[in-house]
Parts: C-alpha cells; structure tokens; sequence
C-alpha cells in the first residue's frame, strides 16, 4: 500500500475548541502514528480578515501549544507555521493562475464570511481556497484530515491538482483525498444545534474551549440547548432535534462509542443525567489538555524552537517541489 503523506492546518485566530479537537486535532493524533504528517498554524490564512499583529504573534504560539498538548509530537510530524515558509504563497500565486472565478464563485464560506458587506471583504478571504489548495500541494499530500466544513475546499483543491495536471500534461500533483471523522464531522454550537461550534460565535456558551476550567465546562453543558421531553428510543426522533443529536453525538465520540449504543443506554432518561455524563467525560479528555496548553505556554522559546525546527523541515520539502512545479510552468 502506498504510504500517506497528510497534510492539515488550523488558523490561528483564538483559542481552539471542541469542535477543532473532535473534527480535527484527534485525527491528526492518530494519523501520526504511521504516516509522514505536516501540521500548519496557518498564520496566512488568518490575516483574510485583520488580526492585531501582537495577537497574532500570541494566537500562533497558542495554536502550537494545543497542537501539542493534543499529543501531536513534533519529532515524528513536522510542525511550523506557514509564513515562514515562502512557497505556500508562491505556488498559491501560481494556482490563481489555475483555479477558476466561477469556482470561487461557489465557496460558500466566503458567502457566509463576507455577508452582505462582500465588497468590502479582503481579495485575501475571496481567495484564501486556493491558498489551502496551495498549502496541501506544495507538499504533494495525498490525505487532509479535516472537519466537515472544510469539504468544499477540499474538493476545489483536487479540481485545481487535476486541471494544472492536465492544463501541463504531466502528473505533477496527486489529487488528495479528504478524511473526514465519520461519527462527528460537524461539532455544534451548544446554543444552536443548526449552527457549526465557532471561534467567532459571540457567546462563550456556544463551545467548549480547550482551556475551559472544569467548572466552565460543567456551567456551559448545564446552560446547553437540549429538549424538553425525555431522551428519545430511536435515531428517526432525533431528526427534528438537533441540539439533543449534537450532545448526544459529543457524547458518543468521546466515549468511543456509537450512538446506537448510548441511545440504548440513556432513552427514556432526562437530559440532566446525560449533561452530568458528558461533562465528567469533558472535564477528564480536556481539562488535562487545557493545563498542557498552559504549561506549554510557559515556554515560549520551546515553542518558538518547535515551529522554527519545523519550518526548516518543511522549506526543505517544499523548495524540492516548487522547483519542479515552476519548472513544469516554464520559469527560467
Ligand atoms: P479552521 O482553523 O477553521 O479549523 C481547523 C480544523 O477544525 C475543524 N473544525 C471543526 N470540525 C468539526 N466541528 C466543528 N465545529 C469545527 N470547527 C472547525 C476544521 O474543519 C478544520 O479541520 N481553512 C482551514 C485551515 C486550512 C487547512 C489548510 C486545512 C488552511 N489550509 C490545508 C487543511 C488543509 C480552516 O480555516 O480551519
């Protein structure tokens, strides 16, 4: 079988959430343990919208710190951040080259980040897809652990790999493959079970950060949107009740179970008994992760060192190939 070389990246606009954790940083885990993995804090993508710089500077270590803290080990993936790398915006100049307006035309993340004031969004948000395209080819990656809300991308990265593989006739880049947590792709807002969990929802009771103390966590499960009637028997009724899907979903994942099981167990049941058990199983998965992200935090030049090691790991394999893209282009 031929090996995979995985390839993700999380913006680092704040601190990361469940839904980061559940749909992104446990995979990333995993994946680790027998593949080639690169893991980007992808500081480009995040000034689409503008970031106060010493922000920034804090919100990357932070990033670093919860990679980490997951159980990312910076001696097996390669860990940086991506501008100190200078071919992610390199060969992302050259995919503007490639990608299509009409395809772009179809993000609807962009739709949803630019509202209605789209003409006042950055050129950078509008084409922030084909700088990820960028981020997973300059490394030739053939899988991209991601949540579900990053699926459309995805599939516009593998149109971009196809049509300059043909647009040259050589096959330069291999069309990779998303993968995409099969039980909880899509972690919800505990306030809005229609609504993906956020960074930038306004209210703090809409996700479970990493950092959340113990006693958040149990207030925020307490104050969550669930339903009036008791747990229901079967799949069919949670349909209409997407807020009691999505902590019964959390539940399961974390439990490593399937949701078939815990409905078995807890139908008939109040919400307040699986409240109590989701927020004991929370507060022993992420509590230990919070206080690593902290402690990791302490030291700032460990960090600073990891990303540094990472981005020279990192440059060496992207200069390999951005040779031999701009060559295949026909730059001198
Ligand atoms: P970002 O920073 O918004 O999110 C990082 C990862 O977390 C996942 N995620 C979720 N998964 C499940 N439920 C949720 N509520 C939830 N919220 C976030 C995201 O799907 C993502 O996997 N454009 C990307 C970053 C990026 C990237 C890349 C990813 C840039 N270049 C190349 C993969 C490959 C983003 O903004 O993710």
């Amino acid at each position: 079988m031929e090996k995979k070389l995985v390839f993700s990246g999380v913006q680092p606009t704040g601190s990361l959430h469940l839904g980061n954790y559940l749909g992104a940083l446990k995979n990333f885990v995993d994946l680790q343990k027998n593949n080639e993995c690169i893991y980007c804090v992808v500081d480009l993508h995040a000034i689409t919208v503008f970031q106060d710089p010493i922000e920034l500077r804090d919100n990357i270590l932070e990033t670093t710190a919860a990679f980490l803290a997951s159980g990312l080990d910076h001696k097996k993936s390669i860990i940086f951040n991506q501008s100190s790398v200078s071919g992610h915006a390199e060969l992302a100049w050259i995919l503007n080259c490639v990608a299509r307006i009409g395809w772009l035309n179809r993000m609807t993340q962009f739709k949803d980040k630019a509202g209605k004031d789209r003409e006042k969004a950055s050129v950078g948000l509008y084409i922030y897809p084909n700088l990820m395209a960028a981020d997973i080819l300059l490394y030739k990656s053939t899988h991209v652990p991601v949540g579900a809300d990053q699926k459309q991308h995805l599939e516009l990265c593998r149109d971009i790999a196809q049509r300059f593989n043909n647009d040259f006739k050589k096959n330069i880049f291999p069309i990779p493959e998303p993968l995409i947590q099969k039980n909880i792709s899509r972690v919800m807002s505990l306030r809005d079970g229609t609504k993906k969990m956020s960074k930038s929802d306004e209210s703090s009771y809409s996700r479970i950060d990493l950092k959340d103390s113990a006693d958040e966590i149990v207030k925020k499960i307490k104050k969550a949107k669930s339903d009036s009637l008791p747990i229901p028997e079967s799949l069919s009724e949670l349909d209409s009740k997407p807020e009691a899907l999505n902590l019964l979903n959390i539940y399961s994942d974390l439990n490593k179970s399937t949701l078939e099981k815990t409905l078995n167990e807890m139908k008939g049941k109040d919400y307040s008994y699986l409240k109590n058990k989701l927020s004991e199983i929370l507060i022993e998965i992420i509590c230990p992760i919070g206080k690593k992200i902290t402690q990791f935090l302490d030291d700032k030049n460990f960090l600073e060192k990891v990303i540094n090691e990472g981005s020279e790991k990192a440059n060496k394999i992207a200069q390999k190939n951005l040779k031999e893209i701009k060559n295949t282009v026909g730059f001198l």
